[in-house]
């Protein structure tokens, strides 16, 4: 009994000792919703939020919802053992500091959608031992400064969508190894850099959708042998046959929709042929005789390619001299109104 007591006195004392340390604080009456087997129940929290504002039993989730909370401090969320998802949406947060999330061993998930995030500090993951996925979507980010998700051994996926990052640096992870879906799509991402990925090459699944991409460098996607889906649809590629896809072998997902490119050959294709099940290229100005040649391709390896939209009249477009051939040609032997044309969205079969 005695020892039970000064055990339990060590380990407040210790627990105070480390939050006191740690904790720039975060909340000001703000109200935190504690989840378990489908029971809420509301506390006030002011400082920072810790083990001891929970309940002993297992809880499922903790939701601060929206409040005003224009900063999670280091150590806003810290000294936590319960295995548990948080929610901290529609919080008007504005930045995420180094450290804001300290000592959550069994955290799985972190949700930080629809804030008004702009900037995330170097270190604001780091050390979360079970955490799984990170969401960021809907936010303002146009920056994430370098080694900001680091040492997150289990971490699979991280959202990161509709925000406004103006590019894309693989040194914002450092020891993710688990890595395999990243979402990117809704950024203003204009182009990736010659081995953009090749420090996480646990990637299975890349979205840059419906951003700005201009260029991608022929060596962007080496050392992704485990890559399966690459979504690049609704961006400003005039050309895409430089990309190497000879890096990314496992590939059987490919969108390129919605980009600007006028020519693309089946040979483009051989590197991941024997992988490939489907291809998404509608919506690009592509030349009648090379979607001929690609459709006769595809049908004969067994792929799934989506390439028109069946809510338009033109499908492809024939250039103003020698229409017959697939071949890469300047774009003032196009009708340039006709080129314009396919921007618009469309429904696929
Ligand atoms: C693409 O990458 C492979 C290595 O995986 C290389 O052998 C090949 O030469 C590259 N292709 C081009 C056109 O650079
Ligand atoms: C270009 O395409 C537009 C729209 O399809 C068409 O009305 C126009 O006649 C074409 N111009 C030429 C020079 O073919």
């Amino acid at each position: 009994m005695d020892e039970t007591y000064s055990l339990l006195c060590a380990l407040l004392f210790c627990s105070v000792t480390v939050c006191a340390q740690n904790c720039a604080p975060t909340f000001q009456n703000n109200e935190v919703e504690i989840e378990l087997n489908n029971q809420k129940r509301t506390i006030t929290v002011t400082g920072c939020l810790t083990g001891y504002h929970l309940p002993t039993v297992n809880i499922d989730s903790v939701n601060i919802k929206g409040q005003v909370i224009p900063s999670l401090n280091s150590g806003a969320i810290s000294n936590i053992q319960h295995e548990l998802q948080l929610n901290i949406i529609h919080n008007e947060i504005d930045i995420i500091r180094e450290h804001a999330f300290r000592n959550l061993p069994r955290v799985q998930n972190l949700y930080l959608d629809h804030n008004h995030i702009t900037s995330v500090e170097s270190f604001a993951f780091e050390n979360l031992p079970s955490l799984k996925g990170i969401y960021l979507r809907n936010n303002n980010i146009d920056l994430i400064q370098k080694d900001t998700f680091v040492n997150l051994p289990r971490l699979g996926v991280i959202y990161i969508n509709n925000n406004k990052l103006k590019k894309f640096d693989q040194n914002w992870f450092v020891s993710t190894p688990t890595l395999d879906w990243i979402v990117l799509e809704g950024n203003q991402i204009t182009s990736l850099k010659r081995d953009a990925f090749q420090y996480l090459i646990s990637l299975k699944a890349i979205d840059f959708t419906n951003n700005k991409l201009r260029y991608i460098h022929p060596r962007a996607f080496y050392r992704l042998n485990e890559l399966e889906e690459l979504s690049l649809g609704e961006n400003e590629l005039t050309s895409f046959e430089e990309v190497n896809l000879s890096y990314s072998s496992a590939l059987y997902r490919l969108s390129i929709d919605h980009n600007k490119f006028t020519h693309l050959s089946p040979r483009f294709f051989n590197a991941v042929r024997k992988t490939m099940k489907e291809i998404y290229m509608q919506g690009n100005p592509l030349q009648c005789a090379c979607v001929d040649e690609l459709v006769l391709w595809a049908s004969n390896n067994d792929i799934k390619l989506h390439w028109k939209c069946e809510d338009k009249e033109v499908y492809c477009v024939f250039p103003l001299s020698s229409e017959n051939d697939c071949e890469k040609r300047p774009i003032s032997h196009f009708n340039s109104s006709l080129i314009e044309s396919f921007r618009s969205d469309c429904t696929i079969e």
